[in-house]
């Protein structure tokens, strides 16, 4: 698909020029295709992630990492099985940990000890979350625990057996964790992400809409569909 396509090239662009690049990658439906993209041309010889890092946006909480459902496992088997990045440079958050306030410290500094995030993929849920960072009354810094929302449970229900087996909570990266990468990339697809788009990008700055602090970043990226930005005008 050309969206995921451009996305997957702006990326790469990002570790040729740099390759010991931190990366920030995001799960989801969405990205699948930018990571489809990044393992034909690693096949083909183009992209070398050996000396890349990178660092996932979220986690469940309470859910084992080879758990059918988990974000580590939903990297390695549509991207890290199929690339060279090293294992000890892929991190996520571990959702098993005993004690959440440590497990977001530890990822919280070591981000800040690999110098940052050079490129961050987003995807956007459909009430306007970014990672996990859910609506709410402010927004909040850094890495972080929380409570996922209603129609974030229903739209995640489609991964798991019942709805019940939705996790309540998740690990995820802070507004400002994000907003520190140097670059931003957000892909959208779909006509039911055309409303969030249009809010998010030209609507109130407000943490009701999570995405829409990225009008406040100096290198902000928004790829999507025409079905996703059919709300704005003039595309
Ligand atoms: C999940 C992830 C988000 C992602 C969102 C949208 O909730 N935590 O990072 O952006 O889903 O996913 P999709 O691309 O499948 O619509």
């Amino acid at each position: 698909m050309e969206m995921s396509r451009k996305a997957a090239n702006l990326i790469a662009a990002s570790v040729s020029l740099k390759p010991d690049a931190v990366l920030g990658l995001a799960t989801g439906d969405t990205p699948l295709g930018v990571y489809k993209c990044w393992i034909e041309r690693h096949a083909g010889g183009e992209i070398d992630f050996s000396a890349a890092t990178a660092f996932n946006l979220d986690e469940y909480r309470n859910i084992a990492p080879e758990a059918e459902q988990s974000y580590r496992r939903y990297m390695i088997d549509n991207l890290y099985s199929k690339i060279d990045m090293r294992p000890e440079n892929r991190h996520i958050p571990d959702g098993l940990a005993a004690d959440p306030a440590t497990e977001c410290e530890r990822y919280e500094k070591l981000i800040a000890g690999c110098g940052g995030i050079d490129v961050q993929l987003l995807g956007i849920g459909h009430n306007g979350h970014i990672g996990f960072n859910e609506p709410g009354g402010e927004f909040v810094g850094n890495t972080h625990l929380v409570a996922l929302s209603d129609s974030t449970i229903d739209a995640n229900s489609r991964f798991f057996r019942r709805r019940e087996d939705v996790p309540a909570e998740a690990y995820t990266m802070g507004i400002g964790t994000i907003m520190r990468a140097r670059m931003i990339i957000l892909v959208a697809s779909g006509l039911g992400k055309a409303e969030i788009i249009h809010r998010a990008l030209f609507g109130a700055v407000t943490p009701a809409v999570p995405a829409s602090i990225l009008q406040f970043h100096a290198n902000v990226t928004i790829i999507g569909d025409a079905a996703a930005l059919s709300m704005i005008d003039g595309i």
